[in-house]
């Protein structure tokens, strides 16, 4: 997805899909239309109370903060929560590259927590066929090894090694039937005509292109895993992702009662913007736009320094006197990602709209928290050996509860 971007230069409407993030806004794209657009709910302050509630926890930062802002029946996997039946989480990547970028690290992030908060068993699809059928790539086994890095990347982010399956679509198609049976079944119920109103197919698509989001919304339902299940399958879902996302499972929900399978429920992120600002989306494809996991110290001070977009003044007496944009200013924005704490976030917000704080000193501040955490992300991703990915991709049976 985020290497397909096609990059439309001031769009007159948002664009949001699974291949084109862009905004007509500098301010980045509306997500309150987007709510509408989509149909989906936002995620209240009632709704972060009950989450308070349910689990005897505070919410992860990218709740309260609104970075994970929208949702499709929430209420309904806590509820089970609340109940003691069980739920699983599932999410995914497309491993078109090597080296992954700190948006992709979003959804990992707070499924980690997710995880963790409710102590479910979770699955995570690597769609390198998907990366094979949209890329300009010959082979597929580019792909499929791919699928093994980044799985590496992926297990770094501390997910729970007996409640973890994570599988590459090429592998886990050719082994197991079930799955490929519930590809089937979404395949046999869903026109060409409702992919092309949901994904703007047409008649140049190839035929995989065409039939890919059946493989993509076969996880969300617990009989294609029934290994991990014991067989149940009726166990409900909770997918994590980025709202670019949301048109697969739009699909998925609508096809669900027709095969008598339980919804899946949502929660979705907006973006993490792209160096040169909130307008479009990170691209693995161009080094500028992006910090990755892969960057050295020195590269990220070095990007941030000379490509984050700033929402000061021109210069530092208008900056002084004018103060700063917060909503455009790239740094600032990647704060409210990356910085956990609240009262620092909200002083350096403060001084810099009041113009008291430069750009260079938010720039500053900003470097060191992300040297941090890619830091501290590599180090974790060294101790990753080939073993290990390997457990966490066998298929067998989860721990869960009830
Ligand atoms: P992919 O590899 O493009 O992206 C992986 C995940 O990262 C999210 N994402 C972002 N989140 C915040 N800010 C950004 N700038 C940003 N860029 C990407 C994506 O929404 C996604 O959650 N087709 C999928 C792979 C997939 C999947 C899934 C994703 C298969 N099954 C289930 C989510 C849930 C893809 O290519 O993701």
């Amino acid at each position: 997805m985020a290497d397909n971007t096609d990059v439309i230069v001031n769009p007159k409407e948002d664009i949001v899909d699974p291949w084109t993030v862009q905004s007509s806004s500098e301010k980045g794209v509306d997500y309150d239309k987007l709510i509408d657009q989509f149909g989906s709910m936002r995620i209240s302050d009632d709704l972060i109370k009950r989450l308070e509630k349910v689990t005897g926890k505070p919410v992860h930062h990218f709740i309260r903060r609104g970075i994970f802002f929208s949702h499709r029946e929430l209420e309904m996997i806590l509820e089970k929560y609340e109940n003691k039946q069980p739920f699983y989480l599932y999410t995914g990547r497309g491993p078109s590259s090597e080296a992954m970028h700190l948006g992709h690290l979003i959804p990992f992030i707070c499924t980690q927590w997710l995880q963790e908060t409710f102590d479910v068993p979770l699955v995570i699809q690597l769609t390198d066929d998907e990366k094979f059928l949209w890329k300009d790539i010959k082979d597929p086994d580019q792909t499929y090894k791919l699928a093994y890095e980044n799985a590496k990347d992926i297990i770094a982010c501390g997910f729970d090694i007996n409640k973890t399956f994570i599988f590459s679509d090429f592998d886990y198609i050719g082994g197991c039937p079930d799955f490929y049976k519930n590809i089937c079944r979404i395949e046999k119920n869903v026109t060409f005509n409702q992919v092309k109103a949901i994904f703007g197919f047409n008649g140049s698509n190839n035929i995989g292109q065409v039939s890919f989001p059946a493989i993509q919304a076969a996880p969300s339902f617990s009989s294609s895993f029934p290994l991990i299940f014991g067989g149940n399958t009726r166990v409900p879902c909770l997918i994590p992702c980025a709202i670019d996302q949301d048109p697969y499972f739009r699909m998925t929900r609508d096809v669900a009662p027709k095969l008598k399978f339980l919804k899946p429920a949502l929660l979705h992120s907006v973006f993490f913007p792209a160096l040169q600002g909130a307008q479009g989306k990170m691209s693995s494809s161009d080094p500028t736009s992006s910090i990755f996991l892969t960057d050295t110290q020195q590269e990220i001070e070095d990007k941030i320094n000379k490509y984050a977009y700033s929402g000061g003044g021109a210069t530092l007496e208008k900056h002084r006197k004018k103060g700063g944009d917060l909503d455009t200013d790239v740094s600032y924005q990647y704060l409210r990602f990356f910085l956990e704490d609240d009262a620092k976030l909200d002083r350096l917000g403060k001084e810099y709209k009041a113009g008291t704080l430069a750009t260079g000193d938010l720039k500053k501040e900003l470097i060191a928290v992300l040297q941090k955490i890619i830091g501290d992300h590599q180090a974790e991703r060294k101790k990753v050996t080939d073993e290990i990915v390997k457990q966490y991709m066998t298929p067998r049976r989860l721990n869960y509860k009830y």
